[in-house]
């Protein structure tokens, strides 16, 4: 197990996080498995409860850990990766090994206003589906997603139940609909208290906020405006080295 060298610029309880995380690596500590106690860690490492607390609390906000009043400290699962391909909610639990899942909140036809005109490059007051589902994995509420969809591209769309099914799927099965580019905008935001509700979050929770738009034929045909949760999801994105940086293999 890793020691802390008091000797090192690294702040000690940054230190007792990294042995934290080493131990949660190596399955040591496994998801849903308690920490040691405060006690306990502050005699193992001979570290002060205040330092011991800072990292302990770090992995909380982190979602790395969560507290369970008067039981302990536990070991949180993994966050998901948030899926930078034009997928489906279905398409990405499922390759996770994830149930995936979509309670129908609502859905209704209104006339497009003026931003979703021009989204959709529709006259204003054109008929655009506007469908609420809250998205679950293994049951797990995971997002609320509202899609906003032209009625002339889907139009007995919602006739059709979409508890359970894949959105995609429909389009493309009864709509011949079928993305070939798509567009997405991550931003982080506090959950309202309606979709804290649904998302099963303390009211003022983090979340990330969603903006997504697929096109067929350059032409927008979904604009998805949704909620995930942050404490579930996290980014992960490959870096390009800048030009100036490449290296230019010589003749
Ligand atoms: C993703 C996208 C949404 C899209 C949904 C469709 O979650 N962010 O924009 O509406 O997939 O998923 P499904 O086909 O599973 O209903």
């Amino acid at each position: 197990m890793g020691k802390i060298d008091p000797t090192s610029p690294v702040p000690k309880y940054f230190q007792l996080r990294e042995i934290l995380l080493d131990l949660m690596e190596d399955a040591e500590l496994p998801v849903d498995a308690p920490i040691p106690s405060e006690r306990e860690l502050c005699q193992r490492f001979g570290l002060s409860r205040m330092t011991v607390r800072q990292a302990v609390d770090h992995l909380v906000s982190e979602g790395r850990l969560y507290r369970v009043p008067g039981k302990g400290t536990f070991v949180a699962r993994p966050k998901i990766e948030m899926p930078l391909r034009l997928v489906s909610f279905t398409e990405d639990m499922r390759a996770r090994g994830l149930e995936p899942g979509a309670r129908d909140l609502d859905r209704r036809t209104m006339p497009a206003n003026a931003h979703l005109a021009r989204v959709f490059d529709i006259p204003p007051g054109t008929g655009v589906h506007v469908i609420e589902r809250l998205r679950t994995a293994d049951s797990e509420p995971m997002a609320v997603e509202r899609s906003h969809i032209p009625a002339t591209v889907a139009p007995g769309l919602l006739d059709t139940p979409l508890s359970d099914v894949s959105l995609y799927d429909v389009l493309e099965k009864r709509f011949g609909v079928v993305f070939d580019a798509g567009e997405q905008t991550i931003e982080a935001g506090i959950a309202d208290s309606a979709d804290a509700r649904l998302l099963d979050l303390a009211r003022g929770s983090a979340v990330l906020l969603l903006q997504r738009r697929s096109f067929m034929n350059g032409t927008c045909v979904e604009l998805a405006v949704s909620t995930y949760r942050a404490d579930r999801y996290q980014l992960h994105s490959a870096l390009e080295i800048p030009r100036r940086n490449r290296v230019v293999p010589r003749q």
